[in-house]
């Protein structure tokens, strides 16, 4: 009766891994939580399409909002993706209606998190977003929690999967950036639209949250100067490789003398650098901290199960009812933030 119900909308790459997940780690997840959690009730637009997931005693809904309203659930996991529309919509229904939610879309956030954040606040529930920033990494718990005894200097790191595998694959293997594509697309890596991931986006959309995590302030994913990787050839990184370096898609945000910087580009790392060694669907974080010097963390930055892994890990956080606040602060009390005079884009 205590059990905590997931309305789960989106049963695409990450919603179909969640859905199994739950499934098949609900006695280890019971005990972790010291209570059960289980889907009851989904949405998502087609309900014939086969997803390889069972879901039978669940509740279907063809509104993800009604799904989100629902009073067979107590949370509501938006996993449709897009930063306005269904997700944005459902989100704020659920939020206004007194359910917690949990959330892997880093598009919504970068546009509308402080205000999602208030509204979360204002009804006493939680908003969590572990895997919408560098997918199975858990950095958003390290920021908001484990590094609060830290002023952060600067953040940074490769973010976006689906680039560093074009860029890992076109330097290995030699293969055309289209071709890299298509496999990182296939294998459900790759954003509904991978324009987001190319053109450096998606990585502006994560480099948002972290600079918000990281500085206190808030989230101004417009200030970011953004530089994706579609004109990276064979010969760019040939050229790069016979100097000593790699190309990688980073996201930079900083502290300066004026504010704060924050950038996304292609940079030659020396191959002698850690950074320089993430190859592959893998992301990396590199948090630079006053009291602790610098924390990197590595791993799956995309992909079904890595990213389910991080949802549950925000589930069983409200499951055991954990309510830190979603930037690790009040929203009320988010600096403003203040550019360090880079130009928009
Ligand atoms: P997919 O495109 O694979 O799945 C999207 C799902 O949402 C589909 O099941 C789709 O239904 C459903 N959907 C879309 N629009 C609606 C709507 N209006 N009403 C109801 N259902 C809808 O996306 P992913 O699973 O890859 O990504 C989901 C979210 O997670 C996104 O925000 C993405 O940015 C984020 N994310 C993804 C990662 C990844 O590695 N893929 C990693 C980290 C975050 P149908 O299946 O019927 O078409
Ligand atoms: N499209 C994203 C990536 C998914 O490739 O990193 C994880 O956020």
């Amino acid at each position: 009766a205590n059990d905590l119900r997931l309305g789960v909308a989106g049963l695409g790459t990450v919603g179909a891994s969640l859905v199994r997940l739950v499934s098949e780690k609900s006695d280890a997840l019971a005990r972790r939580c010291a209570r059960g959690v289980r889907v009851t009730g989904v949405s998502a637009r087609s309900r014939g399409r086969d997803r390889g997931i069972d879901l039978s005693g669940i509740a279907w809904f063809d509104d993800p909002v009604k799904l989100a309203t629902s009073g067979e659930i107590d949370l509501f996991v938006e996993l449709m993706g897009g930063d306005s529309g269904a997700a944005e919509e459902s989100v704020r229904a659920a939020l206004s209606s007194g359910k917690h939610v949990v959330t892997a879309n880093k598009a919504l956030l970068a546009k509308h998190g402080v205000e999602l954040a208030k509204l979360a606040e204002e009804n006493g529930v939680s908003l969590n977003f572990e895997a919408a920033v560098a997918g199975g990494i858990p950095i958003v718990k390290t920021m908001r929690e484990s590094l609060a005894g830290n002023h952060v200097n600067r953040v940074y790191g490769i973010l976006n999967g689906t680039c560093n595998y074009i860029l890992t694959r076109m330097e290995r293997e030699g293969l055309a950036f289209a071709e890299c594509l298509a496999d990182a697309q296939r294998l459900g890596y790759a954003e509904a639209d991978p324009t987001f991931d190319i053109e450096g986006f998606d990585t502006a959309h994560k480099l948002a949250l972290l600079t918000s995590l990281a500085f206190g302030c808030e989230i101004d994913a417009g200030a970011i100067y953004v530089e994706g990787i579609s004109s990276i050839t064979i010969a760019d990184i040939e050229a790069a490789d016979e100097l000593g370096y790699r190309i990688k898609l980073l996201g930079v945000a900083q502290r300066t003398e004026t504010g704060i910087e924050q950038r996304v580009h292609p940079t030659m790392v020396p191959k002698s650098s850690a950074i320089a060694r993430i190859d592959g669907v893998l992301n990396a974080v590199a948090v630079d901290g006053d009291t602790v010097g610098e924390v990197v963390l590595v791993g799956p930055g995309a992909g079904g199960n890595a990213t389910a892994s991080a949802v549950v890990a925000d589930i069983a956080d409200i499951a055991r009812g954990d309510r830190t606040p979603t930037l690790g602060k009040p929203a009320a009390e988010l600096e403003p933030y203040k550019p360090a005079g880079m130009r928009k884009h």
